[in-house]
């Protein structure tokens, strides 16, 4: 074995860590979906490296600016903003106490949120690295720290004594203001939809300042209002308004309720009851959840939420009641029973023996109990955004969240961790299927990828033979790794090779 070999910190290139990005950032992404980033926010990206996510956001019409040690070392551009970006720095820095300046300076700045993101363990490449400190020196002379989700919590919130929010993987906002904060969890409670796309290298929607529908007529003012009736599931207010929208409005000289009429007229009423519903449901979430909670008095909570409330509940006491009322579904059986049964039907997740095992990403799909219930164990046992899958067991009032790292990739995933939730007792148990010697695995994968997976086909053909294999039981968790190689040895099935 060689001795390994010792780095100092002269050595380090730290501005070699700065890559080209091709979409926005993650953190970018998520600040946008949840709301944080609109174009009426100003952002400032500390640590922007080569500033691709600083050109989306402008392109986007957001007044963002950049600073970066090396890239753009201009300190005109360190201004007090409403968002403030620390977005894959903290990991490249070798020095702890460096990591807490860099960290303490972009809180400074922020007026509203800071989002900081880092690797987490296991996404590196860590051949041709070498350890050093409590990090990695990499044969291109950078230094790379892998942190735990546990880790960056603790160090965020040891730093800057606010307790943060899991906003992803490796991904943490610390807020400053409290009615963004709500807005935030608002939109998580409702599982961000927005019609946000990560592949763009920033949002488009239908309404947006960028968009290359024809501007200044009232034709391509009333196409982007009814696309925001269609969001909201009601008339918008002015507040509510993007920025070049509402500047053509004014141009336009109509009033923006004669607009609006106009433009509820583009909505089928159907589609307009389905998003109404929606909404009505996300807001009934909300208020159950707030019951454990300090309940905000309406005058605190965010001006658009106090319209939903006018719009789809009439009094802020009619929605409190509406989410006590849904607070109460959550522990009944039959009704979970029969919404896990609703979202089998819609090709969601396996439902065996009033157990219902879903992918992450469905979450925002199920109905509002369902969701309710989650959100409900994600309060006892914290943030679950690392989680592959969940299974919500009906009878027994649990919550189990499955981690399977090769999920994408193999057609026999392997479950590294479940943790699960006792909801009468409040038990969290964490089982650590790593140790022990016996693996675990996550059978029938193809009831868990989306219809556009490309492994799709291939999983669904090998899934369906193993189902053929009388002697092979997969209900429950399923056979043990080497009564399931024997059974489908016997069976002459093999393992299909992915493309
Ligand atoms: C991995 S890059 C990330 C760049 C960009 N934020 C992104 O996500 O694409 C890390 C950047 O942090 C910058 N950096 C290093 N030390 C820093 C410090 N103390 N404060 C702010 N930025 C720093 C580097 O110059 C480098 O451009």
């Amino acid at each position: 074995m060689s001795t390994p070999q010792r780095a100092s910190a002269t050595e380090v290139e730290r501005h070699k860590t700065a890559i080209p990005r091709t979409s926005v950032s993650a953190p970018i992404f998520l600040l946008q979906s949840g709301g944080v980033i609109t174009d009426k926010t100003t952002v400032l990206d500390y640590g922007c490296g080569k500033g691709n996510d600083l050109e989306a956001l402008k392109q986007a019409g957001i007044n963002a600016y950049g600073w970066d040690p090396h890239f753009a070392p201009n300190t005109d551009k360190l201004v007090e903003s409403d968002v403030v970006n620390l977005g894959f720095v903290l990991n490249v820095i070798e020095d702890r106490s460096e990591r807490e300046e860099a960290l303490r300076k972009a809180f400074g700045y922020a007026r509203q949120c800071l989002a900081v993101s880092v690797m987490l363990i296991g996404k590196g490449d860590l051949r041709n690295s070498r350890p050093y400190k409590d990090g990695f020196i990499t044969s291109r002379r950078t230094f790379q720290k892998y942190y735990s989700q546990g880790e960056l919590r603790e160090f965020v919130a040891s730093t800057l004594d606010v307790e943060p929010i899991a906003a992803g993987p490796g991904i943490f906002f610390v807020f400053k203001d409290e009615l963004a904060e709500q807005r935030f969890l608002f939109r998580r409670q409702i599982g961000f939809r927005s019609s946000t796309s990560r592949t763009s290298p920033i949002v488009r929607t239908e309404h947006s300042p960028t968009s290359k529908a024809p501007t200044g007529t009232v034709k391509s003012i009333v196409k982007d209002l009814a696309g925001l009736i269609r969001e909201l599931g009601r008339y918008p207010d002015e507040g509510e308004l993007p920025t070049s929208l509402r500047k053509r409005i004014a141009k336009s000289k109509h009033g923006l309720s004669y607009l609006s009429n106009l433009s509820i007229q583009e909505v089928d009423s159907g589609e307009l009851e389905q998003v109404a519903a929606r909404r009505m449901g996300d807001l009934s979430l909300f208020f159950a959840l707030n019951a454990f909670g300090q309940r905000p008095p309406y005058c605190e909570l965010p001006p658009e939420m106090q319209r939903d409330v006018r719009a789809f509940f009439g009094s802020h006491q009619r929605a409190i009641a509406e989410g006590q009322a849904l607070l109460f579904s959550i522990g009944d059986s039959e009704r979970l029973l029969k919404d896990a049964q609703e979202a089998l039907n819609a090709g969601i997740g396996r439902l065996d023996d009033a157990k219902f095992q879903f992918h992450i990403r469905d979450l925002p799909r199920l109905s509002p109990a369902l969701r309710g219930y989650v959100a409900i164990g994600e309060r006892l046992v914290g943030d679950l955004s690392e989680a592959t899958l969940l299974r919500i067991h009906i009878d027994s009032k649990k919550l189990s969240t499955l981690y399977c790292p090769d999920f994408e990739t193999s057609p026999l995933p392997r479950i590294t961790q479940r943790v699960k939730v006792e909801f009468q007792t409040f038990d969290v148990t964490v089982v650590d299927h790593t140790q022990g010697g016996r693996v675990k695995l996550l059978f029938l994968r193809s009831k868990y990828l989306t219809p556009d997976h490309p492994h799709l086909d291939e999983q669904k053909k090998f899934d369906d033979r193993i189902l053929e294999i009388e002697t092979l039981d997969l209900s429950g968790e399923g056979p043990d790794l080497q009564s399931f190689s024997k059974a489908i040895t016997n069976a002459a099935v093999s393992l299909p090779r992915l493309s």
